[in-house]
């Protein structure tokens, strides 16, 4: 069949690495893609926000199965056009998106479904939201409601971090994804990620990783897309899965059916654990870059079966086949990130670097010029690896890590070690 799948990043490259190796697999087609992806498919370039130029693309190239990976498609309703008209994709609605899209519609979600989640107040005006935060106190969490490119969560320790963080988000520094805010009660715990496909009637749970937001070694500095992220994630034990399971995922993918907006695709719930009960911290509507890079590569070929049976609505028929395996990737991002960075430095030592189905060196922001690949983002290269044990898997991820010659770019060098 011929497949395409939206998106240009490592979340996107390591799909696309994945579903390559399916027999399944005759044409593949990324849009944009990358230097990485250009490799192994053929990359195009499309406006992937626009449902008919998806569609008018979809049809003109004879394209069986379109697979979005990134939220800004979802969130513009690219899927109900291609499933309006009878192509196969894998992702959610516009409606089931706003699990993603909005965090005040993913708790009135949860308080039907009876989810345990951190309470809440939600406000449209600053002076009851500055009224709340005096009455709850600090630590608390301000979120802007909608999709503010993982910048809109302010974990504010102190009330003037909390009061200052209402003054940005009513000020509009998120534009309108902040003219609407979630305050939410700090939750203390370990914060893991489960994946799960849901078909619209039925879930299978495809794995569990642990990204790493913060940009500095031991969860220190700012905020980012992501660091690096291993799986399994040991944390989120086969008793804690299967109780958010059963207490989380399944009443809000029956919350989703009972409003006529069943969910279908990859849900990703982030949970914060604490004395073995996990609440619900944030669905996104996606995998997570870079939590998907671990998972392909521990799912490999089979990763387009379970997509496409999640798609067809015949989940209750597969399973997943997990190898005793452990993943781990390193985020290498460009000097800067998450703040202003440069682009255009050339990146060496990508040549000499593994590409086998446990190692592999994903590509983010990058292009091919003449000098050679170029960082073109914040985040560049995913190096990920796959082996018996997470240790092993890290020892050789780092080691490809120190082939690669990019002296503008930087990485974590402790990833995994909540797990070690
Ligand atoms: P989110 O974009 O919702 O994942 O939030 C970004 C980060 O903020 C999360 O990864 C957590 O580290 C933190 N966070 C979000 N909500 C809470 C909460 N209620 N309590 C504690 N930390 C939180
Ligand atoms: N790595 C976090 C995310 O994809 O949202």
């Amino acid at each position: 069949m011929n497949i395409l799948i939206l998106g240009g990043g490592g979340r996107e490259h390591s799909l696309a690495w994945a579903v390559a190796q399916n027999p399944k697999c005759d044409r593949l087609i990324v849009a944009p893609g990358n230097a990485g992806i250009a490799k192994i498919a053929d990359c195009v370039s499309l406006d992937i926000v626009d449902g008919g130029a998806v569609l008018k693309f979809v049809q003109s190239n004879a394209v069986d199965f379109v697979i979005i990976g990134p939220e800004a498609p979802l969130a513009a309703g690219v899927a109900d056009v291609l499933r309006a008209t009878g192509v196969l994709c894998f992702g959610p609605s516009q409606a089931a998106a706003q699990l993603e899209a909005s965090k005040f519609f993913t708790k009135t979600i949860c308080d039907a479904a009876g989810a345990p989640t951190a309470g809440y107040g939600h406000f449209t005006d600053i002076q009851s939201a500055r009224d709340y935060v005096h009455k709850m106190g600090a630590p608390i969490v301000v979120k802007a409601d909608g999709l503010a490119a993982g910048k809109g969560v302010i974990v504010a320790m102190s009330l003037q971090d909390a009061l200052d963080a209402l003054d940005d988000m009513f000020g509009g520094e998120f534009g309108t994804a902040g003219a609407e805010v979630v305050i939410e009660e700090f939750m203390e715990g370990e914060e893991a990620s489960y994946f799960i496909l849901c078909d619209g009637n039925d879930v299978l749970a495809i794995g569990t990783a642990q990204d790493h937001k913060r940009v500095g070694d031991g969860d220190t500095g700012p905020n980012t897309g992501g660091m690096g992220a291993y799986s399994p994630a040991a944390v989120l034990s086969d008793t804690i899965a299967e109780k958010a399971m059963t207490e989380i995922i399944k009443p809000t993918m029956a919350e989703m059916a009972r409003r006529g907006t069943p969910y279908q695709g990859v849900l990703y719930a982030g949970l914060m654990i604490k004395d073995g009960v996990p609440r619900l911290m944030e669905y996104n509507a996606r995998f997570g870059d870079p939590e998907c890079q671990v998972l392909m590569m521990r799912l490999g070929a089979q990763a387009l079966d379970l997509l496409l049976a999640c798609a067809e609505e015949r989940l209750a028929e597969v399973q997943c086949n997990w190898a005793e395996d452990h993943a781990l990737t390193v985020v290498i991002a460009a000097d800067g990130y998450p703040g202003a960075y440069a682009k255009g430095s050339v990146i060496g030592g990508l040549d000499a670097l593994p590409s086998t189905s446990s190692a592999m060196c994903f590509h983010a922001g990058t292009a091919q010029s003449n000098a050679g690949v170029t960082a073109q983002g914040g985040r560049v290269l995913n190096v990920t690896a796959r082996a018996s044990t997470l240790a092993e898997a890290r020892a050789q991820a780092y080691a490809m890590v120190d082939q690669i010659d990019w002296p503008e770019g930087f990485c974590r060098r402790d990833i995994g070690w909540r797990a070690l």
